[in-house]
C-alpha cells in the first residue's frame, strides 16, 4: 500500500508566518518533503484537525516500586514530553495530540486478550493491572525522526502481564491494536494511516524484561496525548513501536502487519531497532536531537545515537546472527 495524501491545505494559509517558517525549517532538518505530505513517522505538518478542548490535569499515581531501571541522563521536562507528541489519531502536528485529545475518554477501558494462549478474554483495565505493582522506569525514548527524550514512565512489565495468559507454543508474535473512536479522535477523519494503528513484537522481544506497559509518566496517569490509559514502551526500538491506547493484545503465529510498515515498507521495518549504522532511506540515524531539561533544542547540539538506543548489553542477544540491515 502506498502513502495517502492529506487534504491540501497549505500550512502558510492557516499558520502565523513565524510558526510556519519554523515548521518548514524542522521539515528541512528532518529531511522530509513538502509540507502537507505525510512523509514519514511524525513528519511536521500543519494541524489537520479542528482544535478541541484540552484534557484536564492527570491524577497522581501510587508507584510502589522505584529505581530499578534508572538513568543518569537529565530528564525531559513534563511539558515537552506531553506537548511534543506523535499520535496521529489526534492530528499529525506535534502539538495536535495535546490540543485535540480533550474529548477522548480513557475510562472505562477494557482490553481484549486473544489468540494462542490458554487464557483469553476481555478484561477491564483495573482487572488487568490489579495483580501488578506499578513501577517507575526512566528510559531513553528515540523517535525515528531523530529526536529523543528521557522519560520516567510508570507501569508494569509486559512479560509479567503476558505470562498470566499462558501463551502456547504457537504464539510466535504478539500483536497490539489501538482503539478506533472517530467521534473522540478527530485525526481518524484523515486517512493518513491505515487505521486502527497496529504494532507487533516477536514473542521473545515481548518477554524481555525491558519491554514495558505504561499507565503513567512522571508519577501521574498518562495524559490522553501520551496514550492513555495503556501504551507500550520498547526502549531499544524507535518510538513508533510504542503503540498507544491499546485495546487488544493478541498472540499470533505469523508476523503481524504493522502500521508504519504498511504505510512505507522500505522505510519502516518490523524490527525497528535503534541502529546508528542503518540510515533511514531519507536521513541518517547517526545522531539525535535530545530534548532534555527545558526547551525543544530545535537547533542545538546533537548527540550520537547508540546501538539499540544504549540497551545493547541487555538486548543484542535477541538478534544474534541476524543481518540487521536486512531486518531493520
Ligand atoms: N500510537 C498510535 N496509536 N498512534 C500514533 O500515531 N505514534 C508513534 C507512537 N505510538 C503513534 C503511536 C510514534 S511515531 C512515536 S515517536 C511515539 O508514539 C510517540 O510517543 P510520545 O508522544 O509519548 O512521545
Amino acid at each position: 500500500m502506498h502513502l495517502r495524501q492529506r487534504s491540501d491545505i497549505r500550512a502558510s494559509e492557516i499558520t502565523p508566518e513565524a510558526v510556519y517558517r519554523q515548521r518548514r525549517n524542522v521539515i528541512k532538518m528532518l529531511g522530509l518533503g513538502a509540507a502537507g505530505l505525510v512523509a514519514g513517522c511524525g513528519s511536521e505538518n500543519a494541524p489537520s484537525a479542528a482544535a478541541e478542548a484540552p484534557a484536564a490535569e492527570p491524577k497522581a499515581l501510587s508507584v510502589t516500586r522505584k529505581g530499578e531501571y534508572t538513568l543518569t541522563d537529565p530528564p525531559t521536562s513534563y511539558k515537552d514530553a506531553t506537548h511534543y507528541n506523535n499520535f496521529y489519531e489526534f492530528g499529525t502536528d506535534k502539538g495536535d495530540p495535546a490540543r485535540n485529545s480533550g474529548r477522548f475518554r480513557p475510562t472505562p477501558w477494557s482490553v481484549e486478550i486473544a489468540g494462542h494462549a490458554e487464557v483469553t478474554g476481555k478484561y477491564t483495565l483495573e482487572d488487568l493491572l490489579r495483580p501488578h505493582a506499578l513501577e517507575e522506569r526512566i528510559y531513553r525514548h528515540r523517535c525515528v525522526e531523530g529526536w529523543s527524550m528521557v522519560i520516567p514512565w510508570n507501569g508494569i512489565s509486559l512479560a509479567d502481564l503476558l505470562k498470566r495468559f499462558k501463551p502456547t507454543a504457537q504464539a510466535k508474535y504478539v500483536a497490539f491494536t489501538t482503539v478506533n473512536r472517530p467521534s473522540e479522535m478527530p485525526g481518524l477523519r484523515d486517512a493518513v494511516l491505515d487505521w486502527p494503528y497496529r504494532e507487533g513484537l516477536r514473542i521473545d522481544e515481548a518477554m524481555h524484561p525491558l519491554a514495558f506497559l505504561a499507565t503513567g509518566l512522571y508519577g501521574r496517569e498518562l495524559p490522553n496525548q501520551n496514550g492513555a490509559p495503556l501504551r507500550l514502551i520498547v526502549p531499544w526500538k524507535y518510538g513508533f513501536k510504542g503503540i498507544k491506547s491499546i485495546v487488544k493484545i493478541e498472540f499470533v503465529e505469523v508476523m503481524p502487519r504493522t502500521t508504519w510498515n504498511i504505510a512505507a515498507p522500505r522505510e519502516y521495518g518490523f524490527y525497528s531497532n535503534v541502529n546508528p549504522d542503518v540510515d533511514h532511506p531519507r536521513w541518517s540515524q547517526r545522531t539525535e536531537r535530545r530534548i532534555a531539561g527545558d526547551g525543544l533544542n530545535l537547533f542545538g547540539n546533537r548527540i550520537g545515537t547508540r546501538p539499540f538506543n544504549g540497551y545493547a548489553d541487555q538486548v543484542a542477544g535477541l538478534y544474534a546472527g541476524m543481518d540487521l540491515r536486512k531486518y531493520f
